[in-house]
C-alpha cells in the first residue's frame, strides 16, 4: 500500500497571517501517520519552512531559467524549500492554455530539480456527460506523465473539473471506476505502479471525506477550499489516517 498523502492546495489564496493556521494544524498533526503536504502560494513557501509538512508549489516553468517574466522554475521552488509541485492543475490548463505535452515538460523539469510532482487530471462535464471520461484519463495520462515517472517522484491526482470548488463530488462508484481505469493504465507503463499515489481531488470536505477515502485506489486527496482553514484540513488529515 502506498503511503497516504492529503494535499492542500491553497491556489491563489494566502497571506502572512495565514500562515497561523498551519500552526493550528500542527498541534494536531506534527506527527500524523499520512504525508501532509501544503502547497500555498509560491511567495509563503520560504515562511513555511518551520513547518513539519512538506511543502508544495502549485506550478513550474518547464526551462531551468531565462527570458520569462513572472514564472517560477523547479530549481528555483526547491530552493526556497518545495519538495513538491502541481503540474498540470485544471485552471492551469484552462486559464493558461496548458496542453499535456506542456504539463510533460514541466514535470520533467520537477524531476530534475529533485522535486515529486503531482500530476493533475480529470474530465469536463460536457466530457463526463458526453461519455468521454475514460478516453479523456488515457489521453491525459499518456501525454503528461514522462517516461522518469516512478513511485517517488509521482503522484496521480485524480480532478473532475465538474468537482473542483462546485460542492458537487462523482459517485463513490465513478470515483472507484476511474481510480480503477487510472491503476491499471500506471500498471501497463509502469513496474512499481502499484506503489504509486493515486489521489481524488473537487470538493473534499469533512463531511465527504471518509467514504471518499473508503473507496478503492483512493490513496488520498488534493483539497482546494477546504484546505485554506486548520478547522476544516484537519477532520480530512484524521480521516485519511483513519481509512
Ligand atoms: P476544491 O479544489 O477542493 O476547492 O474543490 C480542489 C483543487 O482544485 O485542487
Amino acid at each position: 500500500m502506498p503511503r497516504k498523502l492529503a494535499a492542500g492546495n491553497w491556489k491563489m489564496n494566502g497571506l502572512r497571517a495565514n500562515l497561523t493556521e498551519l500552526i493550528k494544524l500542527e498541534e494536531k498533526h506534527a506527527d500524523a501517520d499520512v504525508d501532509i503536504l501544503i502547497c500555498p502560494p509560491a511567495t509563503l513557501i520560504d515562511r513555511c519552512q518551520d513547518t513539519p509538512f512538506d511543502i508544495g508549489g502549485q506550478d513550474c516553468h518547464a526551462a531551468i531559467g531565462g527570458a520569462h517574466t513572472g514564472d517560477l522554475s523547479a530549481d528555483m521552488l526547491a530552493d526556497a524549500g518545495a519538495s513538491y509541485v502541481l503540474t498540470g492543475h485544471s485552471e492551469r490548463r484552462t486559464d493558461h492554455g496548458e496542453t499535456d505535452e506542456m504539463i510533460a515538460a514541466k514535470t520533467q523539469a520537477a524531476y530534475d530539480a529533485g522535486l515529486i510532482a503531482v500530476i493533475c487530471i480529470g474530465e469536463t462535464l460536457a466530457e463526463r456527460e458526453g461519455g468521454t471520461t475514460l478516453d479523456v484519463i488515457d489521453t491525459q495520462l499518456a501525454g503528461s506523465i514522462p517516461d522518469e515517472a516512478d513511485n517517488e517522484n509521482t503522484v496521480i491526482a485524480y480532478e473532475p473539473v465538474w468537482a473542483i470548488g462546485t460542492g458537487k463530488v462523482p459517485t463513490l462508484d465513478q470515483i472507484a471506476e476511474v481510480h480503477g481505469h487510472i491503476r491499471a493504465r500506471l500498471q501497463q507503463r509502469f513496474s512499481d505502479a502499484n506503489e504509486m499515489r493515486i489521489i481524488y481531488g473537487g470538493s473534499v470536505k469533512p463531511s465527504n471525506a471518509a467514504e471518499i477515502f473508503s473507496v478503492a485506489n483512493v490513496d488520498g486527496a488534493l483539497v482546494g477550499g477546504a484546505s485554506l482553514k486548520a478547522a476544516d484540513f484537519s477532520p480530512i488529515i484524521t480521516a485519511l489516517e483513519n481509512a
